[in-house]
């Protein structure tokens, strides 16, 4: 069992934040990498990134949207419960190292994923401009943190409530206009936004890699419910990624994959709104 120490409600209650106690893997969990949690003993298997980690504390942080019954059960949970199952560090490190000037653009809760990549960026000594959008104001999560983590940080709105007034990739384009010493480009959000971003930096020849969100089952590479394509190779998210050459992944495959059990998934919410039992 993996205890809950500390809870924060964000983006008007629809993204929560969970500290936890979780010593083996804070001490091995190295940024980019996952989590697969099991609420209870009836729950199915999800995976959450790790958005920090303190390997002192011996705990783990957490930042999920509530999309769907599981993340709706775990917002249920308070400070002091418990999580049946958490299996981790997964997946592979992000690939760190000190290149330049790097951009990270996360859209939505995929700025927590981008979180502790970029501050691994700053760390290992590139020059990092954080770009960080959401739908409006109120559903921004961690301007502060991203602002110690990069040298520049630059927010957008999608309806002008605050920051610039559009998409993260209208401030990407700008700034790869002004400048010509980009190396690499890190990009994380809804596919839609991926997908956009990388068909831009393409076009500007900017080496651009991105975090993907396949269903998951069992996360060791042996169910091939995550599989990918990237560059007309089939590969298992969860053991080769979650992280792949975005310049090479076929985005429109991902979006059909995850839509695959849809009516399900929306029954099982049904149930969980209504108070049917599992
Ligand atoms: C490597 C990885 C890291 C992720 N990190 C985060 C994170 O840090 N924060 C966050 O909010 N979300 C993250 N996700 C997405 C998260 O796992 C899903 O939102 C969650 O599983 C939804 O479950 P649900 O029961 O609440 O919703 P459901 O109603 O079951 O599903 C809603 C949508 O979530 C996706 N989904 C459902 N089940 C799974 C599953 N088992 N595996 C993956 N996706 C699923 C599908 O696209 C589905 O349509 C990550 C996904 C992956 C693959
Ligand atoms: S989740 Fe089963 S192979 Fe990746």
């Amino acid at each position: 069992m993996f205890k809950i120490v500390a809870k924060r409600e964000m983006a008007e209650r629809t993204v929560c934040e969970f500290k936890i106690e979780a010593p083996d893997i804070a001490r091995k969990a190295e940024p980019g990498q996952f989590v697969v949690i099991r609420a209870n003993e009836t729950g199915e298997r999800i995976p959450l990134t790790m958005a920090g980690t303190d390997p002192g504390a011996g705990t783990i942080n957490i930042i999920f949207q509530v999309v769907g019954k599981t993340t709706a059960l775990l917002r249920s949970f308070g400070e002091g419960d418990e999580i049946m199952d958490i299996i981790g560090p997964l997946g592979v490190p992000t690939h760190v190292e000190k290149l330049g000037t790097v951009i990270c653009v996360g859209g939505g809760t995929g700025v927590a994923v981008m979180y502790p990549i970029t501050k691994a960026y700053k760390e290992a000594g590139n020059h990092v401009i954080a770009i960080i959008g959401a739908r409006t104001k109120d559903l921004l999560i961690l301007e502060e943190e991203m602002k110690a983590a990069s040298h520049d940080l630059r927010v957008t709105t999608d309806d002008g409530s605050y920051g610039h007034h559009g998409f993260v990739t209208d401030v990407l384009k700008q700034i790869l206009d002004d400048r010509n010493d980009v190396e690499l480009v890190v990009g994380i959000g809804p596919v839609p936004m991926m997908k956009f971003l990388c068909k831009m930096t393409k076009e500007y020849d900017v080496k651009t890699v991105v975090s993907l969100n396949p269903i998951m089952v069992d996360a060791t590479g042996m169910c091939g419910a995550c599989r990918v394509s990237v560059g007309g190779r089939t590969r298992f998210c969860c053991v080769d990624g979650p992280e792949f050459d975005g310049h090479q992944v076929d985005f429109d495959e991902l979006v059909k994959r995850q839509r695959a059990y849809l009516t399900e998934e929306k029954i099982s919410m049904d149930q969980f709104m209504g108070g049917i039992p599992e």
